[in-house]
């Protein structure tokens, strides 16, 4: 039966392209997930959007000497560009900064006000009498007391790595203007009432079994202990403004935190959808009350996300209630690391592989394979190149690649290029039949599971009872002997490179296209390749006889020695 599904990739910051890590623990993964279920003909809306609001983002247009809108609208096209490039299928990408995320955020504040969740609270902050404004704490620069660091910000110190407090800093100085003209003001705040809600929380969480122990180990260890009410307005400029009718007048300027409007987005972002595709209203039945009961609803996110994820946005959402019913995430997939040479791959540092790079030296489904392979599911994972080309060229070039090629060019030498029609299935092929039978339901079942090391270790088993089918029945030799034979094993042969194609769109959906297209045309002409849903003796039996196909050139190029040596030197990053 068709389902609904509802998907969201954690919105990746607006400043800077994403790094490998980023780009499997959200991205990616939702991706192929997103794919397997339209594969499976379910109704499938999967969201992402750039995360822009906030000091962090000021500061960066700053830096780069551009207006914080004119950065933004940049830095979106930009990583836009590069998603698309990277067969990341969003139904949306949108843009926190989109008047929609403006609307729902200070309507979610709205009825929180009205429903008693926040309160104003009086807090102390830095004000710049040069620039005439409050800092936030990485706009306070200074020296660091413990390592001598001169240019430590507010909140850490980038040397030493010490969390700061911007009263620590010895002579500070505002980060806009340089100006040592600081003070200590009161600041009126608002604050969501989080600590009230743990109870219900707990409760919700205890009942999400199915849960990775990474996502309710991280949930449970916030709750227990003890949640603090958070500070949910700033004082900057860049943000969704707090409206007038809330806070009795004090927060006239002030913007909700970043933190509060970004996971709002994840609605913003049906919104923008249906505004974009003439869908009017149709959002709403895939997030509120009972037009979206039959909603599945997914997160994916890497394990600095989870806590905003399993606390902060499902207070927005309690708090809203009884009066509006707005989903709260049904499966929350969580993701470790994956480390470069055992260190971090860091954004500030361009240390490690960028979204940007990594497509100028290989085509995207080099990437998206390894990384899905290799997904940092039950701890964090070590990206190599040594590793990433062992990968890369056992199981892409040596098993899938070495099958397509070898039985399409045989068939193009000795049987003219079309699918023999000649011979039976005999033991062999129903022997294969079988495992494959057995193999694409574990597969499935992997992908429903969202264990996606498994689901590609399963794939790559597929891939190999092809190859070890093919290596076993011989027809290149058993064509001197039995023609009949050799010609039911390519024609068996070309209807598993035929079945490969649709098995593995969702993980490399470009390459499964000009595999598919070594067969025939995929049906329909979009871009979706969908699973195959008959048994496998039928999906195994398929091609015509005469048919005729056309041997591709080198699928997957195998990844040289000189190669991983440039890859290294380039790639090392600065230490
Ligand atoms: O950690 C990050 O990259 C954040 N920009 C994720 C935000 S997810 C959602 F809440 F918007
Ligand atoms: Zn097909």
């Amino acid at each position: 039966m068709a389902k609904r599904i509802l998907i969201t990739s954690a919105l990746p910051y607006i400043n800077g392209i994403k790094h490998l890590g980023n780009l499997v623990g959200s991205m990616l993964t939702a991706d192929v997930f997103a794919r397997f279920n339209r594969a499976r003909g379910h109704e499938t809306l999967f969201l992402c959007a750039t995360d822009e609001h906030g000091s962090t983002t000021e500061l960066a247009a700053l830096e780069a000497g551009q207006e914080v809108v004119t950065f933004c609208a940049e830095q979106h096209a930009a990583q836009a560009d590069v998603c698309r490039r990277f067969g990341l299928s969003f139904d949306h990408f949108g843009r926190s900064s989109n008047p929609p995320n403006h609307r729902l955020t200070q309507h979610f504040a709205r009825m929180l006000w009205k429903n008693g969740h926040l309160e104003l609270r009086s807090t102390k902050q830095i004000y710049s009498n040069a620039d005439q404004r409050f800092l936030p704490d990485r706009y306070v620069i200074g020296t660091c007391p413990h390592c001598g660091y001169p240019a430590a910000r507010g909140d850490q110190c980038e040397n030493c790595t010490r969390v700061l407090d911007p009263a620590d800093l010895i002579e500070p100085r505002s980060a806009i203007s340089g100006s040592s003209d600081l003070e200590i003001r009161d600041s009126t705040h608002l604050f969501l009432k989080q600590s009230q809600f743990v109870p219900q929380l707990r409760e919700w969480i205890g009942s999400k079994k199915d849960w990775p122990v990474l996502v309710t180990s991280i949930a449970n260890k916030w709750l227990d202990e003890g949640l603090h009410d958070r500070g949910i307005t700033r004082d900057v400029a860049w943000g969704v403004p707090v409206p007038d009718d809330i806070g009795d007048g004090k927060l006239k300027g002030k913007v909700f935190y970043v933190w509060f409007d970004a996971p709002i987005e994840y609605i913003g972002a049906a919104w923008e959808w249906a505004e974009a595709n003439g869908k009017g209203d149709e959002w709403k039945r895939w997030w509120l009350g009972e037009a979206a009961r039959d909603v599945t609803y997914y997160e994916f996110m890497g394990k600095d996300n989870i806590p905003f994820h399993t606390v902060g946005f499902p207070v927005t959402i309690l708090g809203v209630r009884p009066q509006e019913d707005w989903k709260l995430v049904d499966y929350l997939k969580g993701f470790n690391y994956i480390n470069y040479y055992g260190g971090k791959f860091s954004t500030s540092q361009k240390r490690g592989v960028f979204m940007d790079t990594a497509l100028e030296i290989l085509p995207a489904d080099y990437w998206r394979y390894y990384l899905i392979a290799n997904a940092p599911e039950g701890s964090d994972s070590n990206f190599t190149w040594d590793h990433f080309a062992g990968v890369v060229n056992k199981d892409l070039a040596d098993v899938l690649g070495n099958f397509v090629n070898r039985i399409t060019r045989f068939c193009a030498s000795r049987f003219d290029g079309r699918v023999p029609g000649e011979g039976e299935y005999g033991p062999e092929e129903h022997a294969l039949i079988e495992e494959l039978q057995r193999r694409v339901q574990t597969y499935a079942e992997h992908f429903e599971a969202i264990e996606f090391r498994k689901a590609s270790a399963e794939l790559r088993a597929i891939w190999a009872a092809g190859n070890e089918y093919l290596t076993r029945t011989a027809p290149w030799t058993a064509i001197k002997t039995d023609r009949p034979g050799a010609a039911a094993a390519v024609r068996m042969g070309l209807n598993l490179v035929h079945t490969f194609s649709h098995l593995a769109w969702p993980i490399i959906p470009t390459a499964a296209r000009t595999i598919h297209e070594t067969i025939q045309p995929v049906a329909g002409g979009g871009d979706l390749i969908p699973w195959p849903e008959a048994p496998m003796a039928e999906e195994l039996d398929q091609l015509e006889a005469g048919q005729p196909i056309r041997a591709p050139e080198v699928l997957f190029a195998k990844i040289t020695d000189e190669q991983i040596a440039e890859w290294t030197a380039r790639f090392c990053g600065e230490e």
